[in-house]
């Protein structure tokens, strides 16, 4: 396995992955149906940020990546775009099938809810002057130490570019217990709220939204 600067040519294996994680680690398949949409997401670091991003290579095949961004001020995720994405996303409900509109319409409600101040994820407000990571690595490819690997390549990349501070938002729960992972690379609980997002699919799951951090 190596770790190595992503290129172009992965860029269809980095979506699949993103689709393939996209659900508490599991796959997107199990709640939507059009990976596209998800691919949104994470276009702002294959397009304008591709020097900080890094992938996992197993025998010739991207097996998980990390994606950075080295100052948030260059991604600014503000209330406008996100109000924006929802209300593109809310006019193309009546044309989803039913399992993609029962997902967008639970984000579209929670979005709207945290901007509205009704939700505790309006209190989710990542610290300032910081860069930030993705990261997702294919299921058979967990627990041997890739995802660290990636971490320490980006987190020297980013200390080479002057960054001091980098946070990782993530979902708590006993469904994909990663916290772990966290704090063993370092990383410090930053904001921790309770997130309606997945409640349709764990009703009864206890599901906080964290926002770890770690100095460089
Ligand atoms: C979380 C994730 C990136 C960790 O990468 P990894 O290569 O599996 O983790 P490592 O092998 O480097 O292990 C470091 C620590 O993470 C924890 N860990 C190990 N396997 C894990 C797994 N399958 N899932 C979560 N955490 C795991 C352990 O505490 C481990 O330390 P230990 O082996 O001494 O107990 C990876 O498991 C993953 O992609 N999970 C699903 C998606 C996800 O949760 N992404 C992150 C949030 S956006």
């Amino acid at each position: 396995m190596i770790i190595r600067k992503y290129r172009k040519s992965d860029r269809s294996q980095v979506e699949h992955i993103q689709f393939e994680t996209y659900f508490l680690g599991k796959s997107g398949s199990l709640i939507a149906t059009n990976p596209k949409r998800f691919h949104k997401e994470i276009r702002y670091y294959l397009e304008k940020e591709q020097e900080s991003c890094f992938v996992a290579v197993n025998n010739g095949k991207v097996i998980g990546y990390l994606l950075g961004c080295l100052d948030d001020e260059n991604h600014e995720e503000s209330i406008n775009a996100f109000l924006l994405k929802s209300i593109f996303l809310f006019f193309q409900l009546p044309f989803m099938n039913r399992k993609d509109r029962t997902f967008w319409f639970g984000t579209i409600k929670m979005i709207f809810g945290a901007i509205l101040g009704k939700s505790e994820e309006k209190n989710f407000i990542p610290p300032k002057n910081s860069g930030h990571i993705h990261i997702n690595l294919l299921p058979e490819a967990r627990g041997k130490s890739t995802g660290t690997k990636l971490l320490k390549a980006f987190l020297e990349y980013a200390k080479s570019k002057n960054v001091k501070l980098i946070h990782a938002d993530s979902f708590q729960t006993r469904v994909n217990p990663n916290k772990n992972f966290w704090i063993k690379n370092g990383f410090k609980e930053y904001i921790k709220v309770k997130t309606s997002m997945w409640k349709t699919y764990y009703p009864k799951e206890d599901i906080r939204l964290v926002c770890y951090v770690k100095k460089l």
